[in-house]
């Protein structure tokens, strides 16, 4: 987002002007435009200029060691993140940074540096150094390499949670490449059928660029909810639309709370989910030879990440305009006019497909159970009871 942009939003949401470093020791409550502030019982209502939010992050990050270059970098990061709404690696996260700042953690002097050079493919070394400064620099030179090569990779080990992986999606966009990026994590979510963290939410970042900047990125952790936005529906007030986690009875609960207590996150898609968090952290462990995500776990606190910067410039076979022409067919096609209602939805989520040859007789009978079914679930914990009957009758796992 450019200056002129931010200006006209002007009024970014957002902090305690006092002393950012002691935000820890409050809590924030996320309503749709404002984030309260309660404070030793009195409530307070900011809206902070994006300007001034900078200039106090800038502030905290050059009184714990950083150069006044690295702390408009860094503090421009977490205004610019909660800028966009995603106060989760913003303004809630920066308290956590100092604190890692003031444990040593995170070394404010380091830059990262190049280890090993074939062509393409580098491998860098983080020294530990502040994540998001670490990842844009590593992705600055998979774009200059896919530049040369038309395809350019940067494995960097040993740095720090990057904040939001979108960033550097966007980035190799905003340079024309597609982007291609992930971190791994601290173990925070149990393998698909195991109790204990094993695995992480090991976020992943795709884009795809579009020459008037009308990208098209996804970036999401490989957990149904990064914990980010599990706290962020707790400080709401709110459930989850669908499960995200396990209560302390094992079932799969839509409660944050119960989530956040247990801290046993479900990886998005099952299964699924948890099989691309495992080769996730793989490939990133082998092509940097740094920590995996169980060595990470040994560590304490989330630091020392492996991460993959991935760009590849299309401009090697298109020229801007096919690309475009691409990206638009496509997008145009999936927005289909017609949407699913919220109820359609909800209850598509639990819609079952029939087999394929099944006597007449028995398929009524399910029929009609399942219809029976669908308006008890409308009624009840659709999930606890979806889950239920799927374990009990292992017959309907074919509808
Ligand atoms: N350790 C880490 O570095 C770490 C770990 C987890 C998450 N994160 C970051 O936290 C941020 C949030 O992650 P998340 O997994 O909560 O993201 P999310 O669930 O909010 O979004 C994931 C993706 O789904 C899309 N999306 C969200 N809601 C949608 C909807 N209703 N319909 C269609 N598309 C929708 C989003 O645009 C995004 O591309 C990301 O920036 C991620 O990189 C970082």
């Amino acid at each position: 987002m450019n200056c002129d942009k931010i200006k006209k939003q002007s009024i970014a949401k957002i902090v305690d002007t006092e002393n950012v470093s002691k935000a820890s020791k409050c809590s924030y409550i996320l309503t749709a435009n404002v984030i309260k502030i309660e404070k030793k019982g009195i409530k307070t209502m900011l809206r902070i200029k994006y300007e001034e939010l900078l200039k106090e992050f800038e502030r905290v990050l050059i009184s714990r060691g950083f150069n006044e270059k690295n702390a408009l970098d860094a503090a421009t990061v977490f205004a610019q993140n909660s800028l966009d709404g995603i106060y989760s690696h913003g303004i809630n996260r920066f308290p956590r940074v100092v604190e890692y700042l003031d444990k040593g953690e995170i070394n404010p002097d380091v830059v990262a540096t190049c280890e090993m050079s074939m062509g393409a493919i580098e491998r860098w070394e983080g020294h530990r150094g502040f994540g998001p400064l670490n990842a844009k620099q590593a992705m600055d030179r998979a774009i200059e390499l896919a530049k040369q090569y038309g395809i350019g990779m940067v494995a960097l080990g040993n740095s720090n949670h990057w904040m939001r992986g979108g960033s550097y999606g966007w980035q190799a966009a905003d340079a024309g490449c597609i982007g291609i990026c992930w971190s791994n994590t601290m173990p925070n979510m149990p393998a698909w059928g195991g109790k204990d963290r094993k695995i992480g939410n090991n976020p992943l970042i795709l884009s795809v660029p579009k020459s008037n900047g009308d990208h098209v990125v996804v970036d999401c952790a490989v957990s149904q909810f990064s914990y980010g936005k599990i706290e962020e529906a707790r400080l709401k007030g709110q459930k989850l639309p669908v499960p995200g986690g396990y209560d302390e009875d094992g079932n799969l609960t839509t409660d944050p709370a119960a989530i956040e207590k247990t801290w046993r996150v479900l990886p998005m898609g099952y299964w699924k989910g948890s099989g691309i968090s495992i080769l996730l952290d793989l490939i990133s462990t082998v092509l940097t030879n740094a920590n995996s995500v169980q060595k990470i776990g040994t560590f304490g606190d989330e630091i020392g990440l492996s991460q993959i910067m991935i760009a590849i410039d299309p401009g090697k076979f298109n020229d801007a305009e096919t690309t475009d022409r691409i990206v638009d067919e496509l997008v145009a096609d999936i927005r289909s006019p017609e949407r699913l209602s919220k109820k359609a939805w909800a209850t598509s989520v639990f819609s079952f497909k029939l087999p394929n040859p099944f006597p007449a007789f028995c398929h009524k009978v399910i029929l009609t159970g399942r219809f029976f079914c669908r308006r008890f679930l409308r009624r009840v914990d659709r999930v606890k009871i979806y889950f239920i009957i799927h374990k009990t009758f292992p017959l309907l796992n074919f509808y």
